[in-house]
């Protein structure tokens, strides 16, 4: 069929992939333990879905103004402003169809063909995807395990050219779980400010941070720098709203204007009944959080201390997110029933067969040697989930 070309540029999202064929096999009545989801288990809380039931009931079921509600966009203003102490106002904000749906609109807002766009690696497999889509060009910086995954300053230099459109930041990390402090922060920010260019700062897991490190929003670092940074962030993780679908951009208003553009001749507008149930999430008690955060804690603990257990494994301590990058290429080019198991695709098909226990190959986040399991799991799917996984790498023997 001739379809457009951009279309045999992009795969279809692997974790996507991976989470329907573990569905699938849950379907026959495989018992299958599923540590690839990006998503939390927990339910949306339930202010938040009663607010969702009255917008119904009070027929706020009809399209809003393309960028969002009022309501909604004072209830990030008031957040950005209380957590980090950023000044918005509504024309710098856009409430958009998830953290992706906003991407995807900045994207095709900020990058002309050719544009570079650098992309820290490991990286969340959307973004290289979509600034494909735009006909700009991603750029890997690759970081290291040994340097906990962080972007150097001196990396940083060297990529950026006279192409170079924007710099993405993702800030707590999927997949690594790595969180930048301030002082790293800083490192980067001194590299841009005198570069003609953007920084794109993912925030989405922002709420989800351990052993109470210090989360950063990028854009308060100064004016300066909030001029150039674009905020990406939504409800979806902290909230367990992911199907509700709101995410939104916080920037300069001329860029938040292109956005909604975009997406008034797209969606037109994200769903008025989860904007008003995003209004509660925003406004309403935190506290429910504070123990969901809590619990994904405990599970991290638990996971790693049984991770540690396996030999010729690796791991940074991941310090938010729900996610472990772990390192398990010493198990590559070993065989298990004569089946040689050669990379991350590989070693995760076995897993899924044989363990079954779904967890994404590091391949699709471009870190090859890794596969990413996820803690956004009850705790006994998890400890289920990591025995089996502990009993599958005992049974891979070394190639005689
Ligand atoms: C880093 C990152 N950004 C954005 C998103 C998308 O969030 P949303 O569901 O709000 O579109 C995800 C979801 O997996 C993510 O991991």
């Amino acid at each position: 069929m001739n379809l457009a070309k951009r279309i045999q540029r992009i795969k279809i999202s692997q974790t996507l992939k991976i989470t329907t064929k573990a569905k699938a096999m849950k379907e026959k009545g495989i018992d299958v333990i599923d540590l690839s989801v990006g998503e939390p288990d927990f339910p949306t809380p339930e202010n938040i879905k009663e607010a969702g039931k009255s917008a119904i009931d009070e027929d706020f079921t009809k399209y809003t103004p393309a960028d969002g509600i009022l309501e909604l966009k004072k209830a990030i203003i008031k957040r950005l402003k209380e957590d980090h102490g950023l000044e918005y106002n509504p024309s710098q904000i856009i409430v958009c169809n998830g953290a992706k749906g906003a991407f995807y609109h900045l994207i095709f807002t900020l990058i002309n063909e050719g544009d570079e766009v650098i992309i820290p690696s490991p990286y969340w497999v959307t973004y290289p995807e979509v600034v494909s889509l735009a006909d700009g060009k991603p750029v890997f910086i690759e970081t290291r395990e040994e340097e906990g995954f962080i972007i150097t300053p001196e990396q940083l230099k060297k990529t950026i050219t006279s192409r170079t459109k924007a710099l993405i930041l993702n800030n707590p990390c999927n997949p690594t779980g790595v969180v930048y402090s301030r002082t790293e922060l800083e490192k980067i920010a001194d590299v841009i400010l005198d570069k003609d260019m953007f920084v794109i700062s993912d925030e989405i897991y922002e709420k989800l941070i351990y052993d109470d490190f210090e989360f950063c929003s990028f854009a308060s670092l100064g004016e300066d720098i909030k001029k150039r940074t674009i905020i990406i962030n939504g409800v979806s993780k902290t909230y367990s709203m992911t199907g509700w679908r709101i995410g939104y951009a916080a920037g300069p208003a001329e860029i938040i204007e292109g956005m909604k553009r975009i997406q008034s001749h797209s969606s037109s507008n994200p769903s008025s009944i989860s904007q008003k149930a995003s209004v509660e999430a925003l406004n309403g008690s935190q506290e429910e959080v504070m123990k969901r955060i809590a619990e994904f804690q405990e599970r991290r603990n638990y996971l790693l201390s049984q991770l540690q257990t396996i030999p010729g494994v690796s791991f940074v301590k991941p310090k938010g997110a729900f996610y472990v990058f772990l390192n398990v290429s010493s198990y590559y080019n070993k065989k298990f029933n004569g089946v040689l198991i050669r990379n991350s695709v590989e070693l995760s098909d076995y897993l899924l067969n044989y363990a079954n226990v779904a967890v994404v190959p590091g391949d699709s986040f471009g870190a090859d040697n890794y596969i990413r399991i996820s803690y956004a799991t009850s705790m006994e799917n998890l400890k289920k989930g990591i025995d089996r996984i502990i009993n599958a790498f005992l049974q891979l023997k070394a190639v005689s």
